[in-house]
């Protein structure tokens, strides 16, 4: 079945869902029958093309890595702008990878809008547009027929949306608590090993972990917004980022972090939704966890959550939360479930 998309934003994770849809192209037309085909990128930075017949794609990864630009590459239509390529070109999914903003969501709010709105699906690993306005972007989904999908946002490719929302049917989840951040678990475990938070901070940003700015990070947004995704996909309510109880790890000593563990106990930046009789409460602040708990046990980048369910009581998943690789992967089962979906 051929299946035709458009990339919005082509950077580290446009290009690693890219690289891998070219790997796995044999793979995705035997075990899925799907053939995807690219039909427009947009780009800020490296410039638009679109062409209805298909664009080459180890041409375009080759123009976007080694010329930094698509540019050179000759297409029907080039230059369009994101809303524009979403709005002409003929793709019946749309993947939105640009930047994530919680302050507005924009741009990728107004892209996934778009694109819900013209029948097109989308795949997205943006927090913005999801954290702030799942519940809008679900309903024009499903009023338009399609799907949205945004494994990615939350824990990159170790799938804890499709884990809470498919693997536990029949279960009520009552309870979600994570280490959704791997940049302050990789600080906070380089902390218990008695460096300063400061000397950690600088070794996550030598080792790509952190960014210059590392604001959403270490004053706990990012995983913040995580918890807001997961209560609101899994646990049907609608928290907003501000109704979430937020503290950052900047407070921490490394001093605070030594004496918790003398008490066999660990400080740890966790992020909780529960269901109680006034509705779901959450938070993201460091808590000091029995060494005991498997949230106690997860150090350096890897993420992991706990769903608590109204049938059993814990179902734990550990994996990568981060780096485009991974959000890559995230991108490409949405992109197969919604290929699958569309053939039944
Ligand atoms: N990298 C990860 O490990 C990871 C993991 C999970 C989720 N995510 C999320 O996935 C998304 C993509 O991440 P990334 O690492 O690929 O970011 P990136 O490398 O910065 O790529 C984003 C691209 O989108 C472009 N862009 C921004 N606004 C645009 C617009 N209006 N129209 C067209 N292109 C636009 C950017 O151009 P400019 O550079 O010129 O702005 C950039 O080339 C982000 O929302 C991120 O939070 C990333």
């Amino acid at each position: 079945m051929s299946f035709k998309l458009a990339f919005i934003g082509f950077g580290r994770v446009g290009q690693s869902l890219a690289g891998l849809l070219n790997r796995k192209r044999n793979e995705l037309k035997e075990r899925y029958d799907l053939e995807p085909t690219v039909v427009g990128v947009s780009d800020i930075q490296l410039g638009s093309v679109m062409d209805p017949e298909g664009l080459d794609l180890p041409r375009l990864l080759q123009h976007a890595r080694r010329e930094g630009s698509l540019r050179g590459i000759s297409a029907p239509e080039k230059g369009l702008s994101s809303l524009d390529t979403i709005r002409r070109s003929s793709a019946d999914l749309v993947i939105e990878v640009t930047w994530s903003n919680l302050a507005d969501a924009e741009p990728g709010l107004s892209h996934i809008r778009t694109a819900l709105k013209k029948g097109c699906h989308v795949v997205t690993s943006n927090k913005g547009p999801i954290a702030l306005k799942l519940r809008e972007l679900q309903g024009l989904a499903d009023g338009n027929g399609v799907q949205l999908g945004f494994e990615g946002t939350v824990l990159s490719g170790t799938p804890a949306i499709r884990l809470g929302r498919e693997a536990l049917l029949g279960g009520e989840i009552l309870s979600i608590e994570g280490i959704l951040n791997g940049t302050t678990n990789y600080i906070l475990s380089e902390m218990e090993r008695d460096v300063s938070y400061e000397e950690a901070l600088e070794e996550a940003k030598r080792l790509g972990y952190a960014e210059a700015d590392p604001t959403a990070d270490v004053e706990a947004w990012d995983p913040t917004a995580k918890i807001v995704i997961l209560a609101n996909a899994l646990m049907d309510c609608d928290l907003r980022i501000g109704d979430v109880e937020r503290e950052g790890i900047t407070g921490l000593s490394k001093d605070d972090l030594m004496k918790a563990i003398k008490q066999d106990r660990r400080v740890r930046l966790v992020a909780r939704a529960v269901r109680t009789r006034d509705g779901v409460r959450a938070s993201c602040k460091p808590e000091e966890i029995p060494l005991t708990s498997l949230l106690a046990n997860i150090h350096g980048v890897t993420n992991a959550v706990v769903f608590g369910t109204d049938v059993q009581d814990e179902v734990a998943l550990i994996g990568p939360g981060a780096g485009p690789q991974s959000a890559g992967y995230a991108l490409l089962t949405d992109l197969i479930a919604i290929g699958r979906s569309m053939k039944r």
